[in-house]
């Protein structure tokens, strides 16, 4: 298993272009299934996620051409369509469950696996309930049985007024791509609002789904027959956007991150201005400064969009880790995400977790060069930014987990400055 080597304390500097985004390519790529006609997806970012999903793809009857520079993915339907979502597959990523619903708007059946993804929640796990429970409601009937879920419909699926009890991106974004084919209308509500299933309905609609933002949170969507066959790029990646920012800010360093929206990370940005960083938004790019000393910030709290994201939060600790003063942050999305705070601590960080809040008291001194270990995918950002803080060598095990939502990470770092290398064993 590969490991990374960092040896710090390196200032980042120079210019950084940011991928497509993973959690949003994901979705868009599920949807797929409801298509008789070649799809062709534009800035597709070259991760792990990414590969499972088109294997899950393949495995069910698409047919996935890339182009030579493997930038440009091509997805037809082969002659025979499968609606077995193998446990070997899907175990590895939580997006995994998102053919599901799209398998039985099609085909009116599917047996899908339960799903992987990184364990964010501890003993709680991560719950598909949501996610059955609806789809339940626009006519799917299902049983589980060894790990599977065995899925059908009698006919298409039928629109329907719902209305989510609680918000979720996933099941958002899974009765969204079911309910474009079904009967009638469907009134959605209480849907996640974040980029990612903005970017959705926004490739749904191009390929002529009847799609309508009727509420902050509510989406009208017409049935259509079928859909036709398009070319869309997808977005920026919000949370390696907010990963270089933060690299810049903790570094007193200098970067300007190009191809991502500055708009869509509003939140994250006032944070980074309140700590100290000098920030310069532009169309499609952000010029950032970091501070000589970063000022502490109490009372982050992660929360849905327009709030701040739980996929920073740890991202952000480091950050806190480096403040002079003390700091919080609660945890409201994933209650049990902090697996990264006992491998901060092996680095010199002083974090104490109760109830889901974290207090850091910061120090701008943070940081001697540890052993540490990857626990998920923003854990291990989080760790590489810490290392390259720190004084001294930080090796960082079971980087597998940052392969998986990270394209080129390692090769972006080092041209921005950063003394980092891959070693095996
Ligand atoms: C998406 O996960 C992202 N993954 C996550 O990013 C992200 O952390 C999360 O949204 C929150 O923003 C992808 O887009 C592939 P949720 P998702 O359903 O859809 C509870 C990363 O690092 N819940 O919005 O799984 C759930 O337990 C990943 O890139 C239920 O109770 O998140 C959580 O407490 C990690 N029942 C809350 O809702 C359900 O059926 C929000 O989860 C579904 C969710």
């Amino acid at each position: 298993m590969d490991k990374f080597v960092i040896k710090g304390p390196c200032k980042v500097r120079g210019q950084v272009l940011i991928s497509g985004s993973k959690n949003s390519a994901l979705p868009i790529l599920a949807s797929t299934l409801l298509f008789d006609e070649t799809v062709t997806l534009e800035n597709l970012p070259q991760v792990r996620d990414i590969d499972t999903m088109l294997n899950l793809l393949k495995s069910l009857g698409k047919i996935v051409q890339f182009s030579k520079n493997k930038k440009i993915v091509k997805i037809s339907n082969s002659k025979r369509p499968k609606y077995f979502a193998s446990y070997s597959i899907v175990k590895t990523m939580r997006a995994g469950i998102l053919v599901l619903g799209p398998l039985v708007a099609k085909y009116q059946k599917s047996i899908s696996s339960f799903p992987g993804g990184c364990i964010l929640n501890g003993n709680s796990g991560r719950p598909i309930d949501l996610h059955l429970s609806t789809l339940k409601k626009l006519g799917m009937k299902y049983e589980i049985k060894n790990g599977y879920i065995h899925a059908s419909s009698k006919g298409k699926l039928k629109g329907r007024s719902i209305k989510f009890p609680t918000i979720s991106v996933g099941a958002s974004q899974q009765l969204i791509i079911s309910s474009v084919l079904a009967t009638g209308k469907s009134l959605l509500s209480g849907l996640a609002t974040e980029p990612e299933v903005k970017d959705l309905t926004n490739f749904l609609k191009k390929a002529g789904a009847k799609i309508k933002w009727v509420g902050k949170r509510t989406c009208r969507i017409i049935g259509v027959e079928k859909l036709k066959g398009i070319r869309y790029s997808v977005m920026g990646d919000r949370i390696e956007t907010g990963t270089f920012c933060v690299a810049a800010t903790l570094t007193k360093g200098r970067l300007l991150i190009k191809n991502f929206d500055p708009k869509l990370i509003q939140t994250e940005l006032k944070i980074l201005k309140k700590v100290g960083a000098k920030i310069k938004e532009s169309k499609n790019q952000i010029l950032i400064q970091g501070p000589k000393k970063i000022k502490n910030i109490k009372n982050i709290v992660t929360k849905e969009y327009e709030g701040f994201p739980t996929d920073l939060q740890p991202i952000f600790m480091v950050l806190l880790c480096k403040a002079d003063g003390i700091s919080t942050i609660s945890e409201k999305i994933f209650k049990g995400r902090f697996m990264h705070v006992m491998e901060l601590q092996r680095l010199g960080a002083k974090i104490f977790v109760k109830n889901a809040k974290a207090l850091i008291y910061g120090d701008p001194n943070f940081g001697i060069g540890a052993e540490v270990m990857s626990s998920d995918l923003r854990a291990s950002a989080a760790l590489v930014l810490a290392g390259i803080t720190s004084k001294g060598v930080t090796t960082i095990s079971r980087i597998y987990h940052l392969e998986r939502g990270y394209e080129q990470f390692e090769q972006k770092l080092r041209k921005i400055g950063v003394n980092i290398k891959r070693v095996s064993g």
